[in-house]
């Protein structure tokens, strides 16, 4: 195939959007349309100001602000795209199935398969198709089995480019990613599709990070590079809770290990927990995959990332239930942070569901204070755990768009995720404001715990004895 020149992604999500984007303003003699099901979310992609866009990342709206009319287009009209363009990309949702076999482990791969199915019916010429998502190693060829079966005689390539952006760094990711990979055929066909999606990163990639493999290496790289990374969080997070019982400090800790070349410095921060859509849909998955290869040490090696990431973020609403004289009944707590990391808006998986979940089992009452997560999502995913009803939990839950609203008359604070304006708030201000004796548990060990107790607080880290 000959230069590309028309590109389809279907899926306009977190993925799909940015990595779109950044296409978008890298080649701007490619034509790039996102299309979605979700009507609500291409508006607000074309939302006239920019700023209004579905996804929060640093950097984002500048990108998308540079390319959008002039050669990225957002649109609901799915097979419209799929029809004129010469590669179309899969970047839809592949979350753990909720039923049926596999149920709690296994990808949901619904959307994949609608999405050959429809590449199937529509499209009138070859194409190469790309895996954006993440997928469990081998889907490649069912894709393959239905596209085939279009029974029009049009030729498709499978390509894997599985995307390693980090929500909250998406842009700087995408700019300058460590490498990419794309996996594919080995006959002459499948390298000139390789081939092709090559030359479309290249036009800002330097070459030698573009990793080419067969399809199948490139599936299971994504789900073992999520692994591994969760695996690093875990492993110092079981760490946590010996240095609290022993008086080692695993700020120290963490430095002395990730001075060692090999170990590195990187993903070594304890906290309350990993979150994310992510981290544990995909080691659920590579669980299921080798438990179905009957390879049972294997699959019990990875789910214990899982149980240690589980054991976090219980054991810290534990504690602070404990430091709360063991009962937070009718206790008012303040969260500052709801998404799962800092810089973004996204709130999948994230530690504070699950700490506000526990907390409101002992009958606490919340307040919620966020950056960017919109009060409406706070209540979605706490409805979605389907633990209470909804009016349960409007009447545990308030959320308050100002932090030192959100703290004033609070027996406690934690902190669940790391956004950098927390450190800056004034903390004596807030100390005033609340019931004492005013408690902080740190859940990100992201506030001087020393210049807080100088003001009077009581401070829990992760990982260091109060
Ligand atoms: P998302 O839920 O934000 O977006 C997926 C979008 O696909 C949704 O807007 C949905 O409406 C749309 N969609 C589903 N089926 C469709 C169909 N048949 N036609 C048109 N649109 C359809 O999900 P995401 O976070 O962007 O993740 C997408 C994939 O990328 C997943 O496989 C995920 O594992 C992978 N991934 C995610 C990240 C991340 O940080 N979020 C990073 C790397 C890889
Ligand atoms: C992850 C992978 O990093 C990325 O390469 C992949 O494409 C998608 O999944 P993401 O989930 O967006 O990215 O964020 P990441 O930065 O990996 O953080 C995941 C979770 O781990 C967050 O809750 C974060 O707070 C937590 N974390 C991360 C820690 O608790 N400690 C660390 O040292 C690093």
């Amino acid at each position: 195939m000959s230069q590309i020149t028309k590109i389809c992604c279907i899926g306009a999500g977190y993925v799909g959007g940015p990595t779109m984007a950044m296409i978008a303003k890298k080649c701007p003699h490619i034509k790039v349309t996102v299309v979605d099901l979700n009507e609500q979310r291409i508006a607000a992609w074309n939302d006239p100001d920019v700023e209004n866009i579905p996804v929060y990342e640093p950097g984002l709206s500048e990108v998308v602000a540079e390319a959008r009319g002039r050669n990225l287009f957002f649109s609901t009209d799915v097979d419209a795209a799929i029809d004129e363009a010469e590669m179309v990309f899969i970047s839809v949702n592949t979350p753990t199935k909720t039923y049926g076999a596999g149920k709690g482990q296994a990808a949901d791969l619904k959307w994949i398969e609608l999405c050959a199915r429809q590449i199937a019916r529509v499209s009138k010429d070859n194409k190469i198709i790309v895996e954006k998502s993440t997928l469990p190693v081998r889907t490649a060829s069912a894709i393959k089995d239905i596209l085939m079966h279009t029974g029009n005689g049009s030729q498709f390539q499978i390509l894997s480019n599985p995307e390693f952006l980090a929500e909250g760094t998406a842009v700087e990711d995408l700019d300058a990613p460590d490498r990419v990979l794309i996996g594919g055929d080995s006959t002459a066909e499948g390298q000139t599709a390789i081939q092709a999606l090559v030359d479309v990163y290249a036009n800002w990639i330097p070459r030698e990070r573009i990793l080419t493999t067969n399809v199948w290496s490139s599936e299971l790289s994504k789900l073992t590079a999520n692994a591994f990374l969760a695996q690093r969080v875990s492993s110092i997070n079981s760490l946590t809770e010996l240095c609290e019982k022993t008086e080692a400090d695993i700020n120290e800790v963490a430095r002395a290990i990730g001075t060692d070349s090999r170990i590195g410095p990187k993903f070594l921060k304890a906290s309350v927990g990993f979150g994310g859509s992510c981290f544990q849909k995909d080691i659920l998955n590579l669980v299921y995959i080798a438990r179905t290869y009957g390879l049972q040490e294997v699959a019990d090696y990875w789910e214990q990332v899982i149980i240690m990431n589980d054991h976090q973020k219980k054991r810290f609403a534990n504690q602070m239930i404990r430091e709360l004289y063991n009962t937070v009944n009718g206790k008012k707590i303040s969260f500052l942070g709801w998404a799962f990391k800092k810089d973004t808006n996204d709130t999948r998986e994230s530690a504070a569901i699950y700490v506000a979940d526990h907390l409101l089992h002992e009958q606490a009452q919340i307040m919620v204070y966020d950056p960017k997560v919109l009060e409406g999502q706070i209540y979605f995913d706490l409805d979605y755990l389907g633990t209470r009803t909804s009016e349960e939990n409007k009447k545990g839950v308030s959320v308050i768009n100002d932090p030192y609203e959100a703290c004033k008359g609070a027996h406690a604070i934690a902190v669940l995720t790391e956004w950098d304006e927390f450190k800056d708030y004034d903390w004596q201000k807030i100390y005033d404001s609340m019931l004492k004796p005013a408690k902080i548990f740190d859940g990100r060990n992201l506030l001087d715990a020393n210049k807080l107790r100088s003001i009077g607080f009581i401070v829990q880290s992760i990982g260091t004895k109060s």
